[in-house]
């Protein structure tokens, strides 16, 4: 098992990785300080997992709370079910929630832990590839408003992270590839070693063999680590996680966040980036064209979806969080490895990738 601490003074908390570490009583029974622990998961992740855990906590007394499954769940409405649920059972603010599933169900018990009685402990057991990689540390908790994503959240950090490779078994194909965006993600943004491990092992990690799935998860949470310990708020360094994200973005927004799932959206959007950076003198084209061979071979869309038009893409990015003063900035690399967040780009080259990347 590997240990990594996301170092945050006096809130600072291990992310554990490994196989079948779900099944460790002792991890449990370390981390669960309450006899109050609500567990809250949705009707897919349930079926597959809730036992194992439910066996773990052993003689802790918990209760369980089994939400839809969707995006649609990240809403108001969930999280008032999530607060009904610990009033009616009188949970008092020493209480545990645990969160046993993907981004969806972290983010969103995260937010209803740091609201309940002004904030309460909670674990993550993220799910997901994406989940284990991302969306479980650095503590970005939120529900989505009908009017846009994440809009009502929080920066509430966990008390701990189990990430357990076994549970990425059931996981389908597409959502696997969407979680890898991220992962290549960490390679090219800061970790160029990483990246050039992937390039090697991609075929290993698309058979889910074990230890390169202990191995990617890894590096990512101690990148991830690195970087929210830093800043963990978002004022610098952070935005550099979103590499690819004002580029997917806009994809998602055109698909009405249909037919695409997030992950393949970054994963274009990194691609992207990538283009422009080389228009812009800042990268090879060789380097431009082995991204989109790693990208393809971990099965993910290079191109943006037929029916997007120049003009729409360019007014999504435009309504994006990262702009300010109405000045766009955008997570471009300098080299592999080495990501930069700039304004300094021009209409034509932006519009010049665009194009590029259009059917
Ligand atoms: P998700 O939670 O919807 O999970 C994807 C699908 O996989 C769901 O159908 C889920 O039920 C299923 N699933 C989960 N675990 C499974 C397993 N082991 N086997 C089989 N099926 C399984 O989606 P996601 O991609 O995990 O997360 C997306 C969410 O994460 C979005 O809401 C996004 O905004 C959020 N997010 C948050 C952060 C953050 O920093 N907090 C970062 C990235 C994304
Ligand atoms: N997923 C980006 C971040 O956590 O900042």
């Amino acid at each position: 098992m590997k240990i990594i601490e996301v170092d945050l003074g006096d809130r600072k908390y291990p992310i554990y990785i490994g196989n079948s570490i779900l099944s460790d009583q002792k991890l449990f029974d370390e981390h669960i300080t309450s006899s109050q622990v609500l567990i809250v998961t949705n009707e897919n992740v349930a079926p597959l997992y809730l036992k194992l855990i439910e066996d773990s906590l052993s003689k802790i007394n918990h209760d369980v709370l089994i939400l839809p499954d969707g995006e649609s769940t990240k809403s108001l409405d969930s999280l008032n079910q999530i607060i009904t649920c610990l009033m009616e059972k009188k949970y008092s603010r020493t209480c545990i929630l645990i969160a046993l599933g993907g981004g969806v169900i972290g983010d969103l018990t995260g937010f209803a832990a740091a609201c309940y009685q002004r904030g309460v402990k909670f674990i993550q057991i993220p799910t997901t590839l994406l989940a284990q990689v991302d969306s479980s540390v650095g503590g970005k908790t939120a529900v989505n408003h009908p009017l846009g994503k994440n809009m009502i959240g929080a920066f509430y950090q966990p008390c701990a992270v189990l990430a357990d490779t076994n549970v990425l078994s059931t996981l389908p194909e597409r959502e696997f590839s969407a979680g890898l965006a991220e992962v290549i993600k960490y390679g090219l943004i800061r970790d160029k070693p990483f990246y050039e491990w992937l390039e090697e092992n991609i075929g290993l990690v698309i058979k889910r063999d074990n230890e390169a799935l202990t191995y990617i998860i890894d590096r990512s949470c101690t990148n991830k680590a690195e970087v929210v310990a830093e800043d963990e708020r978002e004022s610098g360094v952070r935005a550099t996680l979103n590499l690819g994200h004002t580029f997917g973005h806009a994809i998602e927004t055109a698909l009405s966040y249909k037919d695409w799932l997030h992950g393949e959206a970054v994963g274009c959007g990194m691609l992207m980036a990538a283009d422009l950076s080389m228009r812009l003198g800042l990268l090879e084209q060789e380097q431009v064209d082995k991204i989109k061979e790693i990208l393809v071979r971990a099965k993910l869309p290079t191109k943006i979806p037929k029916g997007i038009k120049l003009k729409q893409m360019l007014e999504n990015m435009k309504v994006d969080k990262k702009s300010r003063d109405g000045v766009l900035y955008l997570i471009l690399l300098n080299d592999i490895g080495e990501a930069v967040i700039t304004s300094d780009y021009t209409e034509q080259a932006l519009t010049e990738t665009i194009n590029h990347f259009l059917e």
